[in-house]
């Protein structure tokens, strides 16, 4: 049997999530903005969560309709087998959201499918009652200009949560956002990586895991691994195959420097949760002493006023690490901020630009190359 299922993903991020979704052998995969939409059997369930550095979550697609009243909702989510997915003792939290749409009360509608969802599953089963004691299935609704999509999330936690970041610092970058930035950047197995601001260590440590080809999520669990109908097996094999593709020869080599003595113990940790320490070094350093060798990739997020530190100081920064890559030219520099003036304070226009969403905050890399 072939599934649906839905990958939403950061504005900015969709293509290098759509490659990642096709080189699982993803069948139509259809990419639009901020997710992708793709087709595959049950297996696919633990491979696209093992496998997906930049996607936020799998989620089933059920059903996609049109639903302007509270019975169009009712009878689309009747329809399908949920007997098939939701064992009788199973847990089924609904989550919703509505944009630009007729139904737009958020608790009516989660209450609605709620409804539909037990009349069924108490046909289904031929029970008259659910307890509710077993296994989480977290059911989401969303509403988007009167259509409505039914999901069954598959990941549980959002798969940026990797298992490796225990703590963090003042301003981390979503590790499915430092994934990307290590795509944009052509990270090779045989890479050599410079943060210059690296804080928690996320675009070292999310460099260092492509290099080695580890799945990001190997060290985490996911909410279907509690699902019924996903075989044990599948996530028996997704898990070999992931330990066994992992390139323990590379050659690539991760360097984080940070002011703050703080960040580079947290840094030092997170590399040896994420399995990569004896790729990557942190070490306490100014920006201003950044001399990167020439075959560098330098991936960073320098400190912005919004979110840290004032924007004078920001500018400033920006100004050095400019000054510094001139006189230490490398072969490509990719940097995230929201800060507009960039390449003024940075002291040169880049070559490409690529606009990015972290959480809130819009972005751009400037991409040097
Ligand atoms: C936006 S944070 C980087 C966050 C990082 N990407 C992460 O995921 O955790 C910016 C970092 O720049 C560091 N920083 C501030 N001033 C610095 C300086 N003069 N030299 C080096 N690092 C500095 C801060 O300590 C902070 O950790």
């Amino acid at each position: 049997m072939n599934y649906t299922f839905v990958a939403p993903c950061y504005f900015g991020t969709e293509s290098t999530a759509a490659f990642e979704v096709r080189r699982l052998n993803a069948e139509n995969v259809q990419v639009s903005d901020g997710r992708i939409r793709f087709e595959g059997p049950a297996d696919l369930i633990a491979r696209a969560n093992l496998n997906l550095r930049c996607a936020e979550r799998v989620l089933l697609l059920l059903a996609s309709y049109k639903a302007t009243t509270f019975d169009e909702l009712f009878d689309g989510v009747y329809a399908i087998p949920w007997e098939e997915l939701i064992p009788a003792d199973g847990a089924f939290p609904v989550k919703g959201s509505s944009l630009s749409s007729k139904l737009s009360s958020v608790p009516a509608c989660q209450s609605i499918v709620k409804k539909a969802i037990v009349k069924r599953l108490q046909k289904g089963h031929r029970v008259l009652t659910l307890p509710e004691t077993g296994s989480q299935y977290q059911v989401r609704v969303a509403l988007r200009k009167d259509l409505a999509e039914i999901y069954l999330d598959t990941s549980g936690d959002g798969l940026h949560k990797r298992g490796y970041r225990r703590n963090s610092n003042a301003a981390p970058l979503k590790e499915t956002l430092a994934a990307a930035m290590a795509d944009l950047g052509r990270v090779r197995r045989d890479s050599v990586v410079y943060d210059p601001f690296s804080g928690s260590g996320t675009l070292v440590i999310e460099a260092a895991q492509k290099a080695l080809n580890i799945a990001p999520g190997l060290r985490r669990r996911f909410a279907a691994e509690k699902y019924a109908f996903v075989p044990a097996e599948c996530w028996q094999r997704a898990r070999a195959e992931a330990l066994e593709a992992i390139r323990r020869d590379a050659a690539f080599e991760g360097v984080g420097t940070d002011i703050d003595p703080a960040a580079v113990a947290l840094a030092t940790n997170n590399a040896r949760l994420a399995g990569v320490a004896d790729r990557c070094r942190f070490a306490v350093a100014d920006v201003r002493d950044f001399a990167p060798p020439s075959e560098a990739i330098v991936l960073t997020n320098p400190p912005y006023g919004e979110r840290m530190g004032d924007l004078a100081g920001a500018a400033a920064l920006e100004k050095t690490l400019g000054s510094c890559l001139k006189q230490h030219p490398v072969s490509g520099a990719y940097i995230i901020t929201a800060d507009a003036e960039f390449e003024h304070h940075f002291g040169r226009k880049a070559n490409r630009r690529r606009k990015l969403y972290n959480g809130m905050i819009p972005c751009q890399v400037y991409m040097y190359y």
